[in-house]
C-alpha cells in the first residue's frame, strides 16, 4: 500500500478517501510539524499532503526518495519549492475552485466591516458606551456606488467583481495585461492609476517574487485619501510597516486583513493597536463545505498520481 504523510488533521472526508487505498500517517499537533518532523515524516512517503504553513523546501523534498506527489491543501502553493519537486519528477497539486466563492464572500465581509466600522461598533456596545443614537456616531464611507479596484482578476478576483455589481460599484482591475473576456465585469487599469481612482482596493494576486511588497509606501501614497484596503491573498503582498504608517496617519480610512506579514501576527504588532485595522487569522476559506471540498480535492490529486494517472490540479509538469 502506498504511504501518505499528512502534515495536519484535515477534514475527515479527505482522510477517509486516502485511507481506502493508502497507509496514512497524520501529524496530530496543533501547530505545524517542524523541520525535523517533516524530514522524518517524508522519508518513507509516496505522497505528501501539506498545508500552506509547511515549508516544503528542497531539503525536505530531497529527504523523500519515494515521493511522487505533493498535494498542497490550499490554492496558493508558494510554500512548496515547485522547481525542486519538478526536477525530481514529483507532481505538485493545489485546490483551485474549491474556495473561490467562499473567499470572495469573505473579502466582502472585510470590506463592509472595515468601511462600516462593525468591529468598533461591537466593541462600543460591549463596553457599555451606547447611551443614545448619534448623528455622527461611527461614520464611514459608503460601499454602494463606490469604485472598487481589484489587484488581480483570477477566480477569486472575478468572484469579488461579480458581487460588486449588486452594490452598484464601478470596478477596475489590474493584471499584467488586460483580459478582453472580463470587459463586462471590470475595466483594466495600470496599477498606479487603479490605486489613485479606487475607493476600495482588494488584493487577489498570488505571492510571487514580483508581487512581494507590491503595495509599498509609494503605492499606498498613491491611494485616494480615505480609501479602504482589503487583503485576502497573501500578507507579504502588502508592506506591513508602510500600511501601519498609512493607517496611523489617517491617509487610509481602514484596512481589512485576512492575511498578514508575518503570519501569525504577534499580539503586540503595531497594526493591532489601530482601531481602523481589522485583522483575522487567515480564515477567508473557512466554511465547513469549502474546507471539506479542499480535503477531497487534495486526496483525489494524491490518489490520481499514486495510480499513475494525471492529477486533476497539477501546477507543474513533472
Ligand atoms: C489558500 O488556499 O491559498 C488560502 O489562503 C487558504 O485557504
Amino acid at each position: 500500500m502506498p504511504r501518505v504523510y499528512v502534515t495536519r488533521q484535515i477534514p475527515r472526508a479527505g482522510l477517509d478517501l486516502l485511507a481506502q487505498s493508502c497507509e496514512l500517517e497524520v501529524w496530530d499537533g496543533a501547530l505545524p510539524p517542524g523541520r525535523k518532523e517533516l524530514l522524518r515524516g517524508v522519508t518513507e512517503a509516496d505522497a505528501l499532503v501539506s498545508l500552506l504553513t509547511d515549508a516544503i523546501t528542497d531539503e525536505i523534498i530531497a529527504a523523500a526518495p519515494h515521493l511522487k506527489v505533493i498535494a498542497n491543501y490550499a490554492v496558493g502553493y508558494e510554500n512548496v519549492d515547485v522547481a525542486a519537486a519538478s526536477e525530481r519528477g514529483i507532481v505538485v497539486t493545489n485546490t483551485p475552485d474549491a474556495l473561490t466563492e467562499t473567499t470572495a464572500d469573505f473579502a466582502w465581509a472585510l470590506m463592509l466591516a472595515a468601511a462600516r466600522r462593525i468591529p468598533e461598533g461591537i466593541e462600543y456596545v460591549r463596553a457599555g458606551r451606547w447611551r443614545t443614537w448619534g448623528p455622527e456616531l461611527l461614520l464611514g464611507p459608503d460601499v454602494w456606488g463606490a469604485t472598487l479596484g481589484l489587484v488581480g482578476l483570477g477566480r477569486i478576483g472575478s468572484a469579488v467583481a461579480r458581487r460588486a455589481q449588486g452594490f452598484g460599484m464601478s470596478v477596475l482591475y489590474h493584471t499584467p495585461s488586460p483580459h478582453p473576456e472580463a470587459q463586462d465585469l471590470a475595466a483594466w487599469a495600470e496599477l498606479d492609476d487603479l490605486l489613485a481612482r479606487a475607493d476600495f482596493v482588494s488584493i487577489h494576486t498570488p505571492l510571487t517574487p514580483k508581487t512581494r511588497g507590491l503595495i509599498d509606501t509609494r503605492r499606498l501614497a498613491l491611494m485616494k485619501p480615505g480609501a479602504v484596503l482589503v487583503n485576502t491573498a497573501r500578507g507579504p503582498v502588502v508592506d506591513s510597516t508602510a500600511l501601519y504608517d498609512a493607517l496611523h496617519a489617517g491617509k487610509l480610512f481602514a484596512a481589512g486583513l485576512d492575511v498578514t506579514d508575518p503570519e501569525p501576527l504577534p499580539a503586540d504588532h503595531p497594526l493591532l493597536s489601530l482601531p481602523n485595522c481589522i485583522v483575522v487569522p487567515h480564515i477567508a476559506s473557512a466554511s465547513y463545505a469549502t474546507r471539506e471540498r479542499m480535503a477531497v480535492m487534495c486526496a483525489r490529486n494524491a490518489l490520481a498520481v499514486l495510480r499513475g494517472e494525471p492529477a486533476p490540479n497539477a501546477v507543474n509538469e513533472a
